[in-house]
């Protein structure tokens, strides 16, 4: 696979400042050599940088009018980009850029975009409804093409709602909740995980995405993960992915050989100890993209 790197050293969607260092923690992490040894065809643009801030209204809200210039940013230099994009964050709010840029490329291809949101929060807050006024609560309901983003780009492509499946929810706010409950998105959450197991969703979803012939992207928030095993993220909360179940998701993704873009987020180099959460998520995208343990045959994409 052609893979592309695209640093995005956004930090305006949340007060805690650190994810700016996240694509050079990657980069210092090995992401371009492990994928090159894996047979990728490997290149790094480098970081991008917003245009001037928009004008967005609403007091409560934290550097929204740069989230804005961000995604508009995002959007333009996304679309345009060939085979496998891998969005090096950055924290969560970078994904209204990377999703929307990624369902406009699907579009533009006569494809519906597929959306696996691997997080510990469902990020479906609007500009009206977030209470902390941090825009990466928002990128999920910014891509779905929700009301009261007053001030952001018109979105080129909206993903539908039965197009997203959601692994790893444990932090969801009830306004959250009850506007995602009456949508058609798979929710899977730790109770879910700890009756079915953290694959269960997976199969049904792939074939989904298979039979509609779609582009599928996977946002992956650090905070998925335990914290006991990732600490490097501001927004921990307990009783997250194991090790193991983490794997198993990127393994199986892999097998299936359908994913077309990737973002890591929130990966906070700050917070770090000895590098070991961004060598995780390293070794995560490894399998991802096709180490294993023994060789069986896997699917490329035609
Ligand atoms: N729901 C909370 C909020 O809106 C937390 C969002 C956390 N999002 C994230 N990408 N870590 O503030
Ligand atoms: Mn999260
Ligand atoms: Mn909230
Ligand atoms: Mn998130």
């Amino acid at each position: 696979t052609r893979v592309t790197l695209v640093g995005v050293p956004l930090d305006c969607g949340k007060r805690r400042p650190g994810c700016l260092m996240g694509p050079d923690s990657f980069r210092v992490a090995g992401l371009a050599e492990a994928l090159t040894a894996l047979g990728h065809e490997v290149r790094d643009i480098g970081n991008l940088a917003p245009g001037p801030a928009r004008e967005v209204p609403g007091a409560h809200l934290y550097r929204a009018g740069e989230v804005a210039a961000w995604t508009e940013t995002l959007i333009a230099t996304g679309r345009a980009l060939p085979d496998m994009p891998i969005f090096m964050g950055g924290d969560h709010a970078l994904s209204c850029g990377s999703v929307a840029a990624m369902a406009a490329r699907a579009s533009d291809r006569g494809r519906p975009l597929f959306l696996l949101w691997l997080d510990a929060h469902s990020d479906y807050h609007t500009l009206a409804t977030t209470e902390s006024g941090n825009l990466h609560g928002c990128p999920v309901a910014y891509a779905t093409g929700q009301p009261d983003f007053d001030g952001f780009p018109d979105l080129p492509a909206r993903v539908a709602h039965e197009n997203i499946c959601m692994i790893g929810l444990r932090s969801v706010d009830p306004s959250e909740r009850d506007r995602l409950a009456g949508t058609e998105a798979v929710l899977h959450d730790m109770r879910a995980i700890d009756e079915h197991g953290i694959a269960a969703p997976l199969p049904a979803f792939l074939d989904r995405v298979r039979a509609a012939g779609g582009d599928l992207h996977v946002s992956f928030d650090i905070d998925f993960l335990d914290p006991s095993i990732a600490p490097a993220v501001v927004t921990t909360v307990p009783g997250g992915a194991t090790f193991r179940e983490a794997h198993l998701v990127m393994e199986m993704l892999c097998e299936a050989g359908l994913v077309t873009s990737l973002d890591l987020v929130e990966l906070n180099p700050a917070l770090d100890e000895r590098g070991r959460s961004a060598r995780l998520m390293v070794n995560l995208t490894e399998s991802l993209m096709g180490r294993k343990i023994f060789d069986r045959p896997t699917r490329a994409r035609g």
